[in-house]
């Protein structure tokens, strides 16, 4: 039985795993890391504060590092802390876990680029324009430069079920109040359980290196929000352009990447980005 490890076990994306892994596999041996000072070691819990990176001698066939600083806004005010902890540290952990024989699988983002383009192909070169950009390559580079086993995932935008931001408008539309959504930010969203899905199934083959999974076209919050102030059968003035350059570090104009690899490779289909809206909005009112 694999024995597998999730770093940073209280992420989004780490409960996830966590939770398909469970539905995939009968009882898997499954370890998570997390802030928790008291850690329950039957509930396989680890305590990891990667601004104290260790982790006690235990072999793991897989690792899933799913911990870092995640907010880009943060990353800017706070550039030292993001280098400590999602490059340094990150990559510190990752040469331990390695060298006692774990794959590593990074979950990485489309921010590793400039947003010039839709549909960036796994090996074109990262040019971020973030600080959180420009650790997530840096580690990226490093981890797979450990072992050729190692594999890195580019995510574009994962939306959960209950995305707060998406709840935060339907309620306000509802009340017949006005929101006001970004024109000039586009995602090319997948969802949680598709994320896990292809990250799970990447892993089970035995994949390595570089791979994207993402939706295949990009769609303004603007456009997503029209929908769904059309869905709740309310008027669509009530949905005001704002753009995100006042309001954001980097706005991109593009964050799509191309995902083709990753569906021959598990021989599936990528969403269309608006099959995805469609799907979580249905499901939300
Ligand atoms: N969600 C997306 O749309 C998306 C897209 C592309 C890539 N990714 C990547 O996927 C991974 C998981 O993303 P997510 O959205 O699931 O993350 P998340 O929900 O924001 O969770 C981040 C996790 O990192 C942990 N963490 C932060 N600082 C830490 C520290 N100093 N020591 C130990 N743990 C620390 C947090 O611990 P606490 O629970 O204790 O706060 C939390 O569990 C990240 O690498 C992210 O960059 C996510």
């Amino acid at each position: 039985m694999s024995r597998y490890l999730i770093i940073g076990g209280n992420s989004q994306l780490g409960i996830n795993l966590a939770e398909q892994l469970r539905k995939q596999e009968k009882s898997p041996d499954i370890w998570i890391t997390n802030r928790n000072s008291k850690p329950h070691q039957q509930k396989k819990e680890i305590y990891l504060d990667l601004h104290k990176p260790y982790l006690p001698d235990y072999a793991f066939e897989y690792t899933f590092f799913c911990a870092g600083m995640t907010s880009v806004a943060q990353c800017e005010q706070q550039p030292e802390k993001a280098r400590q902890c999602n490059f340094i540290n990150t990559v510190k952990l990752t040469q331990a876990l390695s060298k006692a024989g774990s794959k590593i699988i990074f979950p990485s983002s489309s921010l590793v680029f400039d947003g010039q383009h839709a549909r960036y192909q796994p090996e074109e070169s990262p040019k971020p324009m973030t600080i959180y950009g420009q650790y997530k390559a840096v580690a990226e580079s490093e981890i797979l430069n450990l072992s050729k086993k190692n594999m890195v995932i580019r995510l574009s935008k994962i939306l959960p079920h209950d995305y707060a931001l998406f709840k935060h408008w339907i309620k306000q539309l509802k009340m017949g109040q006005s929101i006001s959504a970004f024109y000039n930010l586009t995602i090319a969203p997948i969802t949680m359980e598709f994320a896990c899905q292809q990250i799970i199934g990447l892993t089970k083959k035995n994949a390595t290196g570089i791979w994207h999974i993402s939706a295949k076209t990009d769609i303004s919050y603007y456009d997503i929000a029209q929908y769904i102030a059309d869905s709740l059968h309310k008027n669509k003035q009530l949905v005001h352009r704002e753009s995100a350059k006042d309001k954001l570090v980097f706005s991109p104009k593009f964050s799509s990447l191309d995902a083709s690899k990753t569906d021959k490779k598990l021989s599936n289909n990528t969403p269309d980005s608006w099959q995805v809206i469609k799907e979580i909005i249905g499901r939300m009112i």
